[in-house]
Parts: structure tokens; C-alpha cells; sequence
């Protein structure tokens, strides 16, 4: 593929303008925080409701190593770690923090938006 069919796809896709990506554990080689099933109807589910959304990513993870209470979901820029992503919870997760800017309190388990740890101040 040429560099420029490969950008082409890109801005295609809103790559570029994307203002949030949210990443899912759903239909894991090796189920462990959900149930295959339970994964799968989540992802689906995101999937469905996220068509008409733009500026939001999805990308399914094959395992976010949480691996308990599930489905497990991320979501950037701000970090935030879900525990629980139903298509229910999805549900209030699109609409409250990928769409509304506000995390859903209820069902996070850490945050982390990536700045590493501080560093120390530079003498004034
Ligand atoms: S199997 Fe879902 S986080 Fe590991």
C-alpha cells in the first residue's frame, strides 16, 4: 500500500481529528475478566453505537491484564480504567464520558493519562 492510499485511510477512518479512544477487552483468546459471550455483546454493542459518533475511536484488545471483573475498558486521552463495560455500562460510558467529557465514577478502577510520574522543578 502507498504511503498516500495508507493516509488516505487514515482520514478516512478521522484520524486526524479524534477527540477520544476507547479500547475494549471482548472476545479474548483466553476469556478471563467476562465471559466470551459477555465480551463479545459489549464489543457489539460499541460498535453499533459509536457508527455515528465521530471523532470517537474503538479498538478491541485481545486482554487489557486486569483480567477480573469485566469486560475491561480504557479510555483516552484522560486514562481512565472501567471496570464492569457491559453493554449496559457502555451504554452510560458513551454517553456520559465519551460524548459528555464526565468519566463515570462508578464504574472506574485507576486513572492514568499517560503524563508518567513528575518530575522534579528545575531550581528558579
Ligand atoms: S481477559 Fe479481559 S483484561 Fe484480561
Amino acid at each position: 500500500m502507498s504511503d498516500a492510499k495508507l493516509e488516505g485511510r487514515a482520514a478516512a477512518l478521522g484520524i486526524g481529528s479524534l477527540r477520544r479512544h476507547i479500547f475494549l477487552c471482548a472476545d479474548q483468546t483466553e476469556p478471563k475478566c467476562c465471559t466470551r459471550e459477555e465480551g463479545q455483546r459489549a464489543w457489539e454493542y460499541l460498535k453499533k453505537r459509536l457508527r455515528a459518533e465521530p471523532g470517537i475511536f474503538r479498538t478491541r484488545a485481545n486482554c487489557l491484564r486486569l483480567c477480573e471483573q469485566g469486560p475491561i475498558a480504557v479510555v483516552y486521552p484522560e486514562g481512565i480504567w472501567y471496570r464492569g463495560a457491559t453493554a449496559e455500562v457502555l451504554a452510560r460510558i458513551v454517553d456520559e464520558h465519551l460524548i459528555g467529557g464526565r468519566p463515570v465514577e462508578d464504574y472506574i478502577v485507576a486513572r492514568d493519562p499517560l503524563a508518567g510520574p513528575a518530575q522534579p522543578q528545575e531550581p528558579q
